[in-house]
């Protein structure tokens, strides 16, 4: 399929048909697609449940309030943010990175090597690290005031990193769900939805966050609620 057919056929999905399964190893296909998503820093701070159970779905309805979409999934998908898994994304950046660039010496590392070990050596720790909002605290404020001269990056408080967290996962949630048009299975994105007992029932620890459920069928025609409104294009485009 063309990628803009793709796009235009997505729709949000609330009613799939009961009779038509589908398969999951291509949803699971199309979950390794949305792994490819721009992620920040590249710390790929997500998991992706994959509930084909039906006991588990029955359970997953109710958590997401028995809305259509849920009630009539034939599968879904849990998009998690793991901003807790940090630290070991870091240990792979740096496995990685001594497999590109070879264990080597400070002195005989490249610059582009050095730049990227300093990267996830100290700056990706300097963002992350945080104690019960303190650190955080103090980082933005410093990087307020060294603002006041030049440009800073300013997402330092624990609140700033779960953007920057949900933004990557919402970008892998929305590569699956295109993924899925492609090859014409329907989806809807839910927020709607009750996460801590979401996060119980995948066993989830407490650090992990639920950033969105997305259900999966194949539509039925009264599954789409009408044709897509969208504000007029000239009101939220600007050229600069
Ligand atoms: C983060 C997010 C959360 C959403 N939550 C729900 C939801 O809980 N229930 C629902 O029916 N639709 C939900 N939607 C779907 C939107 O209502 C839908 O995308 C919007 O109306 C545009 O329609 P379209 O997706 O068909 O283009 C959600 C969409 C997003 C992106």
């Amino acid at each position: 399929m063309e990628f803009t057919e793709a796009v235009r056929r997505r729709r949000s999905v609330r009613k799939y048909a009961p009779d038509e399964p589908i398969d999951t190893k291509k949803v699971r296909s199309c979950l390794q697609l949305a792994t490819l998503a721009p992620n920040s820093s590249n710390m790929q701070l997500w998991e992706f449940y994959h509930i084909t159970s039906s006991e588990v779905l029955e359970k997953m309805s109710n958590y997401c309030f028995d809305q259509n979409a849920a009630k009539t999934a034939q599968q879904m998908v849990v998009v998690v943010v793991r901003k807790d898994l940090w630290k070991k994304r870091v240990r792979a950046h740096l496995k990685y990175l001594k497999d590109v660039f070879g264990d080597k010496p400070k002195k005989e590392q490249s610059k582009r090597a050095r730049f990227a070990l300093t990267y996830y050596k100290k700056i990706i720790p300097v963002t992350y690290a945080d104690f019960l909002g303190l650190f955080g605290l103090i980082k933005y404020i410093t990087y307020w005031f060294i603002g006041l001269f030049r440009p800073i990056y300013r997402q330092a408080r624990q609140s700033d990193i779960r953007i920057v967290a949900h933004k990557s996962a919402a970008l892998a949630a929305q590569t699956f769900m295109l993924a899925m048009s492609d090859i014409n299975y329907d989806t809807c994105p839910m927020e709607g939805i009750d996460t801590l007992r979401i996060k119980k029932i995948l066993k989830l620890p407490y650090g992990a966050e639920i950033n969105m459920v997305v259900s999966c069928g194949i539509r039925l025609p009264e599954g789409v609620y009408g044709e897509r409104f969208r504000i007029p294009f000239e009101e939220v485009y600007r050229t600069i």
